[in-house]
């Protein structure tokens, strides 16, 4: 059911423009006239919530059962940059739900690009700030929330901009299922130290042990998002980093 249908279904949802922040730039180099027809023709047929050329949508309780139909294993991205990862773990699981979440046009155009030429049944997306979209994930028994190399705001006055807070992980744990888990990348040492305070005070998630053979499954330890690419390009070698909820 597309997310036009399930809006026309259920007359409680509220047109809605985001109240949180978005930092960080939204548009890039000029769209190519297919991806402009691509977001125009396919954008309302992935996207999660209904969405208007104004920036709003119709926010409202995701029910994931109602739009995957009969799947029951659910995975998130934020920040999904260019989508290379989302397509991929998409493709490769093709029994799983995704659901990815992006604010800047380009990365939205070429990933709706991709799932539409594969025919992709298994991803929506939610072309917005993905607050809002946590904020409507409560309970929904998330198996793996993915955070790849989120900005690193290095500024000392932009550290509050970060995305890993306390609010926000409680938002994550709260869209996760118990023994679900969180994958969180960053080039940044800082940041990952940073990240690395913040869960040991938590009682509700558990540092994990793994390979990163096993943080990559099942695309494979070559595998590499952009900004992966970038980091090694500049002699960066990332942080990868696993925390379960255990309460
Ligand atoms: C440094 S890029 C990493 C992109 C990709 N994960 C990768 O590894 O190549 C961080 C991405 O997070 C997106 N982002 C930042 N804040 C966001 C928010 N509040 N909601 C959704 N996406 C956001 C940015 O637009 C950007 O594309």
């Amino acid at each position: 059911m597309s997310s036009l249908q399930m809006a026309k279904k259920n007359p409680n949802m509220e047109r809605v423009t985001s109240k949180n922040k978005v930092f960080g730039r939204r548009k890039g180099k000029r769209l190519s006239w297919r991806q402009k027809e691509n977001i125009k023709l396919y954008l309302s047929k992935y996207s999660i919530f209904n969405s208007y050329a104004d920036g709003s949508f119709e926010l409202d309780k995701i029910d994931l059962k109602k739009l995957f139909g009969d799947l029951d294993d659910f995975e998130l991205e934020i920040g999904f940059g260019m989508g290379d990862f989302l397509f991929q773990k998409a493709m490769a699981q093709c029994t799983t739900g995704f659901l990815g979440c992006e604010v800047f046009e380009n990365g939205v155009a070429s990933l709706l690009t991709r799932i539409e030429e594969a025919k992709l049944r298994n991803v929506f997306i939610h072309p917005g700030n993905c607050i809002d979209l946590l904020d409507n994930l409560r309970g929904a028994n998330l198996n793996t929330i993915h955070l790849l190399f989120p900005d690193p705001w290095p500024k000392n006055r932009h550290h509050k901009r970060r995305f890993l807070t306390t609010e926000n992980i409680d938002k994550i744990c709260l869209a996760l299922k118990k023994g679900g888990s969180i994958f969180i990348a960053t080039d940044i040492e800082a940041y990952a130290n940073q990240i690395n305070l913040i869960m040991d005070k938590r009682s509700d998630f558990e540092a994990e042990e793994f390979s990163i053979k096993e943080f990559k499954s099942p695309l494979g330890a070559e595998f590499q998002t952009k900004f992966e690419r970038k980091a090694f390009a500049s002699d960066r070698l990332p942080k990868y980093m696993i925390f379960k909820r255990i309460v």
